[in-house]
């Protein structure tokens, strides 16, 4: 079943977020155009598959390629280049569909690092129409760790920054959630001592 169909049923609960932003991409508002960029990859299984791998900390590899794929979006609406092909191409630049932290690479292969970005781009390809500016976003999205895979495009560069942006945000914000929690915990006690 479609998810958006599945959200929206009679006990509708679930909400699609970026990290950091406040809109329900599955709401009808703001979340709405960007959406319609994307509600076909959100509905499809290989896509969704990405739900059973982590990506950083508590962070699934769905929720990661979301966070990327809406501030790229966004990124790229705002300086007026293709925020479609950045929706899209975000939301498909990690799908390499396995566990990369106990991923061991075979004899003479390349670490993680270096070989996933091109993993995820034979995967979109295969399943997906791809314009070369969605290839080159996907295939070089690990610039400059990859420093022979150079942008092409003014939105792979983007892309590039947003990766890391949101990686950092993916590690940093659950800590500082968990130590919040902890020091509030810490004040109720003392108070009520
Ligand atoms: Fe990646
Ligand atoms: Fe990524």
């Amino acid at each position: 079943m479609p998810l958006k169909a599945v959200l929206e049923g009679d006990d509708r609960q679930i909400m699609l977020k970026a990290i950091g932003s406040k809109v329900d991409i599955l709401g009808s508002g703001k979340g709405e155009a960007y959406y319609y960029l994307v509600s076909d990859l959100l509905e499809n299984d290989l896509v969704l598959k990405m739900k059973d791998f982590t990506q950083h900390g508590d962070t699934s590899c769905f929720q990661h390629c979301l966070n990327v794929s809406y501030y790229n979006y966004k990124i790229c609406r705002f300086f007026s280049l293709n925020a479609r092909a950045a929706a899209r191409a975000g939301l498909l630049h990690d799908l390499f569909l396995y566990d990369w932290h106990t991923y061991k690479p075979d004899k003479g292969e390349r670490l993680h690092g270096f070989t996933h970005a091109e993993t995820a781009l034979k995967n979109a390809k295969e399943n997906f129409y791809i314009s070369d500016l969605e290839s080159d976003m996907i295939g070089k999205h690990m610039f400059p760790l990859n420093i022979t895979a150079l942008p092409r495009y003014r939105e792979t560069l983007i892309i590039t920054f947003v990766d890391k942006y949101c990686g950092l945000l993916e590690t940093v914000i659950p800590r500082m959630k968990k130590v919040g929690k902890k020091f509030r915990r810490t004040e109720e006690v003392r108070r009520s001592a």
